[in-house]
C-alpha cells in the first residue's frame, strides 16, 4: 500500500540544520527516504517480530536504543520531529548495527492515523512536552483523539505507558485515559503512580526531573 497519495505530511527535512554535526547531516541525507512517513507502509513487511513497541517523542532516543540492544527479538519503532535526536539515534543504530529499530521523522499525530489496527504491544510516551498555556493545549500528545487512536492501534492486553514530571499534564493524561472505556489503569493504589516502573531505564528528561528533586508520575494503562 502506498500512503503518499492519500496523505500529505509536513516535510521536516527542510527545517534548519545549523546545530547538526557533519555526521548527523550525512546520516539524515542517507536515511531520508527510509525515515519519512511516506515509507511507513514498509513496517507492514516486518512481520518476523512478535513484540512491537512504539515510542512517541523519544528525544535523543536513549530508551529506544537501550531497549533495542536488550531485546533483539522485539521491534522498536520511534517517531520524533526533533531533527538532532533522529540523527543521533541513526548514528547509534549504525554504531551498534541494530536492525530492530525503525524511525520516522515526522509528527506523531500523522503517525497515529496511519498505524495499523491491533498492531502494537506497547506505546511509550515519556515526559512529553507539557504545553502549560491553555492556547497550546492542542499541541499536547495526549488528547481525546490520540487516545482513541492509541486504543485502535494497540493489541488487546497491549499497554500504554505515560510518564511525566508535570502535575497538570499528569492529571490531564490520566483523565483522558480513564475517560476512554477501552483502558484500565494498572495500579494497586493511586499513590503508587509516584513509584518508578523499574523495567524502564531513565530517559534524559526523567534524569533532569531527578536532578531538580521532582518525583515524576508513572502511569500504565492496559487495553482490554
Ligand atoms: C520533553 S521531550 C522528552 C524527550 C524524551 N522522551 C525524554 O523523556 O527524555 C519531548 C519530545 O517530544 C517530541 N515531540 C513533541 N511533540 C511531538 C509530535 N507531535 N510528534 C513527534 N514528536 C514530538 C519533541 O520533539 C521532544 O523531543
Amino acid at each position: 500500500m502506498n500512503y503518499s497519495d492519500d496523505f500529505k505530511f509536513k516535510n521536516y527535512f527542510n527545517s534548519r540544520n545549523r546545530s547538526l554535526t557533519k555526521d548527523q547531516k550525512s546520516i539524515l541525507d542517507f536515511y531520508q527516504k527510509k525515515i519519512s512517513l511516506e515509507s511507513f507502509c514498509e513496517l507492514e513487511q516486518l512481520d518476523e517480530y512478535k513484540y512491537i513497541s512504539l515510542e512517541i517523542g523519544f528525544g535523543t532516543g536513549d530508551i529506544l536504543l537501550n531497549n533495542a540492544l536488550n531485546f533483539p527479538k522485539n521491534l522498536f519503532v520511534g517517531i520524533e520531529y526533533y531533527k538532532k535526536g533522529i540523527a543521533q539515534l541513526l548514528l547509534n543504530m549504525e554504531k551498534h548495527n541494530l536492525k530492530n529499530i525503525r524511525l520516522f521523522y515526522g509528527n506523531a499525530f500523522d503517525y497515529l492515523k496511519l498505524a495499523k489496527t491491533n498492531y502494537l504491544d506497547e506505546i511509550l510516551i515519556m515526559f512529553p512536552d507539557p504545553w502549560p498555556k491553555k492556547r497550546h493545549w492542542k499541541r499536547r500528545i495526549i488528547n481525546k483523539d490520540s487516545v482513541n487512536e492509541i486504543s485502535r492501534i494497540l493489541k488487546s492486553n497491549g499497554r500504554a505507558l505515560f510518564f511525566t514530571d508535570n502535575k497538570g499534564l499528569a492529571y490531564w493524561g490520566l483523565r483522558h485515559f480513564i475517560l476512554n472505556a477501552d483502558f484500565n489503569w494498572e495500579i494497586d493504589m493511586p499513590i503508587n503512580c509516584r513509584n518508578k516502573i523499574s523495567t524502564y531505564p531513565s530517559s534524559r528528561y526523567e534524569l533532569k526531573a531527578f536532578k531538580n528533586n521532582i518525583n515524576p508520575f508513572y502511569f500504565k494503562f492496559i487495553k482490554h
